[in-house]
């Protein structure tokens, strides 16, 4: 399973990205304006630009148009940043029109603001090369985010969609496990979440352990 991150703020992509394990990065306008906040002021295409240099993977930059003609405006503007940008469409009708013309056009569309598996279906049907299901989301409406994954993934592999599944939305390190577990292509990660992930306390435990002992046979 690839491991992105989900964030704009390049200190947070910068600092994941030494671990080693960062495939991608998505964005979307809340994420956006948050780190333009964080910077006192900025421009969202020199941030998209910055991001892209820091990951080699896919980097979801999102449209903020709502209507058919801006999105494929927006889309291309974004897409010409450069050549590991993917667009992040909303998952409505001109979002739909919007994903097969970008994509006709070579471009990777990241279908967004999914919540339901047969807006996955049209989604992966327009062109889509990832979608995303809001995990998160789902659960805070106690409805079980994770078990839309769980149908999204089936429906893909009974038809062989090359689209992949990036289970967004993620609060912690159980719907990491979950999408693992399912088959989910990626899961997109903010860095608290994938700080937890490292962590446990019996490592910590077991290695301070391992010190004290080595330092009665080490200099
Ligand atoms: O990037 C989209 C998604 O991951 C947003 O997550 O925590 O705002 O529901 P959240």
């Amino acid at each position: 399973m690839k491991l992105f991150i989900d964030t704009a703020n390049t200190d947070e992509i910068r600092a994941a990205a030494t671990l080693g394990l960062l495939d991608g990065v998505t964005t979307n306008p809340s994420l956006l304006a948050k780190e333009i906040a964080r910077r006192g002021g900025g421009e969202q295409e020199a941030i998209f630009k910055e991001i892209c240099e820091l990951v080699p993977g896919p980097v979801s930059a999102e449209v903020t148009a709502t209507d058919y003609e801006g999105m494929v405006r927006q889309g291309r503007e974004v897409a010409a940043i450069a050549s590991n940008v993917v667009v992040k469409c909303p998952l409505t009708e001109d979002g739909l029109r919007a994903t097969r013309t970008l994509s006709g056009e070579g471009i990777g569309v990241n279908a967004t603001l999914v919540f339901q598996p047969i807006q996955a279906l049209l989604a992966a049907k327009a062109g889509a090369a990832y979608v995303s299901p809001f995990v998160g989301r789902l659960d805070d409406i106690s409805t079980t985010g994770m078990a839309t994954v769980q149908e999204i993934v089936e429906i893909f592999s009974n038809y062989a969609f090359s689209t992949e599944v990036i289970v967004a939305s993620v609060r912690n390190p159980i719907h990491v496990v979950d999408a693992a577990r399912m088959g989910a292509d990626i899961a997109t990660i903010p860095y608290g979440v994938i700080m937890q992930l490292v962590k446990h306390p019996l490592t910590d435990i077991g290695l301070a352990r391992f010190v004290a002992d080595a330092a009665k046979y080490t200099s």
